[in-house]
């Protein structure tokens, strides 16, 4: 075999004009990509300037291809920067302070009263009630005050927020007047900036997920929880608390500590609407854990464990306007509270349907 570089044999003399050609097609495909980058760069943008666009006269060179938007515009809480000065912003700070640790002012060990039992707001309205379909409070200074079908009154802020002190936190709530209320309220008032009164922003609340066709199994839902959820929650539900911390580090999903039957979350539409995009603790709208089945059926689970009761005689003054999920009877209906408590819930609402149409 000649292995001298300078006397190059056949096989040499026809890889060389190949190489050559190789790096020719390796400076095209360089190109091609660096053209593709830009082209996407400049795509990605778009749903960015359309959504502003809603707002403002459409004026741009990319608004003039409006191309059919993929994913929705999802609202934005307002930076610090926004935040009013002086002791308008000091309120607002506050506020936000109260949701992100409730427990350490007003909780069993609380600095300022002992009101409520432990929890959080933020426990259920994650990063201060700004995440995405995490249950944020981006529609709240827009939609309130409104008339709500479980008091059948017209319902102020205040009054909202009261009724998550007395059934999700199972405690008391602070004054309407009080420095901690008036914090809330104006923190919720600045997380609306630049909402338009009566608009509720896309990925506001909690999603809503599409029924299953059987009922919410809390056998299947056991399995998910030992799982996925356990590690964090406790084996009863109890939760995980480090000494000294008056706040949970994992808050309770059943047993006296927890939110009461009032509440909420106990409905399992909400519960699973929740979960879904939100936990585990990482999980988000963008990349979710569980499945729609595994949600329902964690809901089913959790929800038919033992937690504090509340008296809820006074609520739903009119029994046709409960949610079907909703699991106490009167109804207006003839289905059992295991139906509207677990499902199948289809036959529910279609009944509804009609019975709304006659
Ligand atoms: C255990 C979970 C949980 C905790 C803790 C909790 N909430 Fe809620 N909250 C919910 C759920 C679920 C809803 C939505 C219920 C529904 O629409 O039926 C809600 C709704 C609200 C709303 C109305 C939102 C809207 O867009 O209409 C406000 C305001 C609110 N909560 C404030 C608070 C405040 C303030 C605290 C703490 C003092 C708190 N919540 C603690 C679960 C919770
Ligand atoms: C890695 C730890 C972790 C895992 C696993 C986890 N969670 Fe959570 N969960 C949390 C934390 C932390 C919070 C409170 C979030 C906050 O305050 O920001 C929370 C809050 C909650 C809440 C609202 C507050 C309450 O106590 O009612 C529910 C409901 C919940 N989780 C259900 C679940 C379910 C169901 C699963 C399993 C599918 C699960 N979690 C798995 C950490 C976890």
């Amino acid at each position: 075999m000649n292995t001298n570089p300078t006397s190059p044999n056949p096989f040499r003399r026809l890889v060389r004009p190949l190489m050559a050609l190789g790096g020719l097609t390796a400076l095209l495909v360089v190109g091609l990509l660096l053209t593709l980058m830009l082209w996407l760069n400049g795509s990605a943008t778009q749903p960015v300037a359309l959504a502003r666009a809603t707002s403002t006269p459409v004026s741009t060179a990319t608004s003039t291809t409006p191309a059919a938007q993929p994913k929705p515009a999802y609202w934005h809480p307002p930076g610090d920067s926004q935040l009013p000065a002086g002791e308008a912003g000091r309120q607002v700070s506050y506020g936000r302070e109260l949701v992100a640790h409730t427990a350490k002012y007003l909780g069993p060990a609380g600095s300022v009263r002992h009101l409520s039992n432990g929890m959080n707001c933020q426990n259920c309205h994650l990063d201060a009630g700004t995440k995405v379909l995490g249950n944020n409070y981006s529609a709240v200074f827009s939609t309130y005050p409104k008339y709500r079908e479980r008091s059948g009154t017209k319902e102020t802020i205040v009054k909202r927020i009261r009724d998550c002190f007395e059934r999700s936190l199972n405690g008391r709530s602070p004054d309407s007047s009080s420095r901690e209320m008036r914090a809330m309220v104006a923190y919720m008032k600045w997380l609306g900036t630049g909402v338009p009164k009566g608009d509720k922003p896309n990925g506001a609340g909690l999603e809503k997920l599409a029924y299953l066709d059987r009922a919410a199994s809390p056998d299947k839902g056991k399995l998910v929880y030992t799982t996925k959820c356990q590690s964090c929650h406790g084996a009863k539900g109890e939760g995980i608390t480090v000494a000294g911390d008056a706040q949970y580090t994992y808050p309770p999903l059943w047993g006296p500590h927890s939110y009461n039957d009032g509440a909420g979350l106990f409905r399992l539409s909400n519960f699973a609407g929740y979960v879904k995009n939100n936990m585990p603790f990482g999980a988000s709208y963008e990349s979710p854990m569980l499945t729609d089945a595994e949600a329902w059926d964690v809901a089913a689970f959790i929800n038919s464990m033992p937690r504090p009761h509340r008296d809820q005689r006074h609520d739903w003054p009119k029994p046709a306007a409960k949610p079907v999920d909703f699991p106490f009877a009167p109804y207006a209906d003839s289905f059992s509270e295991k139906q509207h408590k677990y499902g199948p819930y289809p036959p529910i609402a279609d009944a509804k349907k009609k019975a709304t149409k006659a």
